[in-house]
């Protein structure tokens, strides 16, 4: 039960970071620029990398494809709708990106703009969440055998490794950290 496990865990932090992208989100729309642009840099950057690009991965190339294996249907089931939400999840970090550039360039719409797409993107991603937590993920643990979840584990490794790299899981970890202090304590 390692894989699924590992992926409950990642879901924790990515519920952290959405609660500081809440107050972020406030205090850009507030003040029309954020305090720390670095900060928001590299949030949108653990969105773009930790959760879409490693979570999404695992789940997408590995997790996904085994439980459609094992009969779990893709386009007319649960899995069609989780694909179809890590697709809205990309297109509203997409947008938050190109707000900040215009809140850069001093536009000034465009905070609400990013205010806008961040509550979309939080109210998205903790119910895509909670659906993996409470139906897929179980759905899961049923269905797969413990040689198919032991696979899984070891594909997760590699993924983490090819899209992440070595030192950097450990690097956003330190950045959850300081950005909890900043915006939640
Ligand atoms: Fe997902
Ligand atoms: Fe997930």
């Amino acid at each position: 039960m390692k894989a699924i496990q590992d992926l409950r865990m990642e879901h924790d932090a990515v519920r952290l970071t959405l609660k500081v992208l809440e107050r972020m989100a406030q205090k850009i729309e507030r003040h029309g620029s954020p305090d720390n642009p670095q900060h928001v840099d590299q949030l949108l950057e653990f969105f773009t990398v930790f959760v879409d690009k490693c979570h999404h991965g695992k789940e997408e190339e590995l997790l996904f494809p085994a439980m459609e294996q094992a009969g779990v249907a893709r386009d007319k089931g649960p899995i069609g709708v989780m694909l179809r939400e890590h697709e809205l999840g990309r297109e509203c970090v997409q947008k938050m990106k190109t707000a900040l550039l215009r809140i850069k360039a001093g536009e000034s719409q465009a905070a609400k703009d990013f205010a806008r797409s961040a509550r979309d993107y939080i109210s998205l991603l903790n119910q895509h969440i909670d659906k993996e937590n409470n139906v897929l993920f179980p759905m899961a643990e049923r269905q797969l055998s413990e040689s198919t979840l032991a696979e899984l584990s070891k594909g997760f490794d590699r993924i983490e490794e090819q899209k992440i790299g070595v030192g950097k899981h450990e690097e956003f970890h330190k950045m959850i950290d300081q950005l909890e202090s900043a915006y939640l304590k």
